[in-house]
């Protein structure tokens, strides 16, 4: 049966549910995908075809522009469910203007806001029983947009997909985590794209972090292409510090503008700590760590949610975080943001998006 919907979302629904499938007590990060899945194209310069069809293969040519010149975006959001049912998803405002200014960079064709957003909505509401309810669980939603123009030279793509998978999960990292500053690699220069969530910034990271995983540590700490004085980001989140009275994280052009990292931003600027957006370097972290001011370090994203940092390596040296139960202002971030996201509490900012 296949039906279209007042927001032209052609909705052909599955007949063969796997949601029996799911161990809703034992999630892990991105293994089983929902039922169905958004899909449109683009062609002739305009977005046509936009489906919520079942989850299943998408076929492509080989000469397909995206597997070639990396023509290739995504985002990162999250679905929660209320203790009454109700399925709200978390800013994906703020990740359809992420999404965007992505697919500006790399030369791909905007996403209209009534296919991304109503998209996200019909595409949550008929999988709505795919949403995990327990604390710390949520179902991951995963936009994403690729070139399939089957033309080999290097020129913008003429025609695009856009597709929505979700997945149920829980923690991505279930315990805090340790990095290594990374002072050879790079992930990002000046005027590059280090701002966007296209796909090569994640497989440029591939490398170094297993370099990183050998010598023990989880993830690498990305540090400036110039120098490598300054600190970016984690191979997977943004980065937070409190240092002296300061809640601090690295902005700029060659980090990811990340939606949690800037949730925690607001809200810790409307708690009244002081908040500033500026370079950190490396050897101010290690001074602090050594001083005694550095009192927290965590990455922040969706997946990672609010990870904290419990070592940090730097030129063959470890250096040891204060313990996780005395952090005050990243487990107040992390227990007001779950009440609010679970429903439990006020949602003043208006934050929810209820489906
Ligand atoms: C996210 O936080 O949503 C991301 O896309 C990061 C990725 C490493 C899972």
């Amino acid at each position: 049966m296949s039906e279209t919907n007042t927001h032209s979302i052609r909705v052909e629904p599955t007949h063969t549910s796997r949601l029996s499938q799911v161990d809703f007590n034992n999630l892990k990060f991105g293994q089983i995908m929902s039922d169905h899945m958004l899909v449109a194209t683009y062609d002739d310069g305009a977005w046509q075809d936009v489906a919520i069809v079942p989850y299943g293969d998408l076929k492509v040519s080989p000469s397909m522009s995206a597997l070639h010149y990396g023509q290739a975006i995504f985002e990162g959001i999250k679905g929660y469910k209320f203790a009454d049912g109700t399925v709200s998803i978390f800013r994906p405002d703020k990740n359809w203007e992420r999404f965007n200014k992505s697919a500006a960079r790399l030369q791909m064709p905007e996403v209209p806001k009534e296919i991304f957003l109503d998209g996200l909505k019909q595409l949550l509401d008929i999988d709505r029983d795919w949403v995990p309810s327990n604390n710390g669980t949520s179902l991951y939603i995963r936009p994403f947009m690729f070139a399939t123009e089957a033309a080999l030279g290097v020129h913008p793509s003429k025609s695009y997909t856009f597709a929505v998978i979700t997945c149920p999960v829980g923690a991505y990292y279930s315990k805090p985590i340790s990095l290594k500053v990374e002072t050879h690699y790079t992930r990002a220069a000046e005027g590059g794209v280090g701002f966007s969530k296209n796909a090569g910034n994640y497989a440029l990271s591939l490398y170094p972090t297993q370099l990183a995983n050998n010598e023990g540590y989880d993830q690498i700490m990305w540090t400036d292409a110039k120098e490598h004085k300054y600190i970016e980001e984690a191979g997977t989140a943004n980065l937070i510090f409190r240092i002296g009275d300061s809640i601090i994280t690295p902005h700029g052009d060659t980090i990811l503008h990340g939606v949690t990292r800037r949730t925690i931003m607001e809200l810790a600027e409307k708690w009244g700590y002081k908040v500033e957006q500026r370079k950190v370097s490396v050897q101010e972290l290690i001074d602090g760590i050594e001083a005694g001011v550095v009192s927290e370090a965590f990455a922040a994203g969706t997946a990672a949610t609010i990870t904290h940092i419990d070592r940090i390596g730097f030129n063959g040296k470890d250096y040891t975080l204060p313990p996780v139960e005395g952090r005050e202002f990243s487990n107040k971030v992390l227990d007001y943001l779950n009440d609010l996201r679970y429903g439990k509490s006020e949602d003043p900012f208006g934050w929810n998006f209820i489906v």
